[in-house]
């Protein structure tokens, strides 16, 4: 089973390493260690597909010499061929014009919306793919990621990405969760909602988007979510994450209450 995930429920983590949750004929997945010790913290993830690498949500510039130390035990840090920018928040791309520096020839894979605003970090000279174009990414191996948007979850241009390959969903600050006690790997997921509750409620516009990105991507084959802040959630609890965006109250469910 080329699926580490199950493996990882309740067991000690060291967190200055990359953990490997997917291994399959020269296509990995790691989840690449973390500085911040608070709540917030920020997952990042990168994608080995033969001799392309790929970071999703690289993050902020504070972390960016740890995190390419870290990357340098995977490969040689110049390697990095594309980053995925789920979104504009500096949690999640600050860092890629320091990746940009590394290797100016890049990809910078993310919606159009997100690309407006990502020059403002210092750099525009650089190659933007546009996930709206074909909505996927091709490997030179013929994997593929699929990219599905999600408007309003919780900027207007968010996309999710769908590694094809592992049936692992890359979903940014959706399904985020606020805890310090942390954990890789969801355990109880009924336990975790307070803590999703607590990211969903305050950043996530309202229950149409919510359940109206549930309702598409539910026929999708997914083994496990990755987010960007908080625990991986495996494929035993899919549904039940599902299930939570569909009956989300957040945002101006609540600000708004009394006008509904
Ligand atoms: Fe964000
Ligand atoms: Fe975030």
């Amino acid at each position: 089973m080329p699926n580490f995930i199950a493996q990882n429920i309740n067991t000690m983590i060291d967190t200055n390493e990359h953990v490997l949750l997917f291994e399959d004929n020269g296509h990995k997945i790691y989840w690449m260690g973390i500085e911040e010790e608070s709540a917030f913290r920020c997952n990042v993830y990168l994608i080995e597909d033969n001799d392309e690498f790929i970071i999703v949500d690289p993050g902020s510039r504070i972390y960016h010499q740890e995190l390419k130390k870290r990357v340098s035990h995977i490969v040689e840090p110049s390697k990095i061929s594309a980053l995925i920018l789920c979104h504009q928040d500096p949690d999640v791309c600050a860092s890629m014009v320091d990746w940009l520096d590394i290797n100016p020839n890049i990809k910078i894979i993310t919606s159009s919306r997100t690309n407006v605003l990502l020059p403002y970090y210092g750099r525009s000279d650089y190659e933007f793919y546009n996930i709206g174009d074909t909505n996927s990414f091709i490997f030179k191996s013929g994997r593929e990621l699929k990219f599905i948007e999600a408007p309003f979850l919780h900027f207007p241009g968010a996309f999710t990405t769908l590694d094809v390959t592992s049936n692992m969903l890359f979903s940014g600050d959706i399904w985020a969760a606020l805890d310090i006690d942390w954990n890789l790997v969801v355990n109880d997921f009924e336990e975790h909602i307070p803590y999703m509750n607590l990211f969903h409620i305050d950043y996530m516009p309202s229950n149409v988007a919510t359940s109206g990105f549930a309702k598409k991507i539910e026929h999708e084959k997914i083994d496990a979510i990755l987010p960007q802040h908080g625990s991986i959630i495996d494929a035993m609890n899919v549904k039940d994450a599902i299930n939570y965006l569909k009956n989300l109250r957040c945002g101006l469910d609540i600000i708004y209450a009394d006008d509904n």
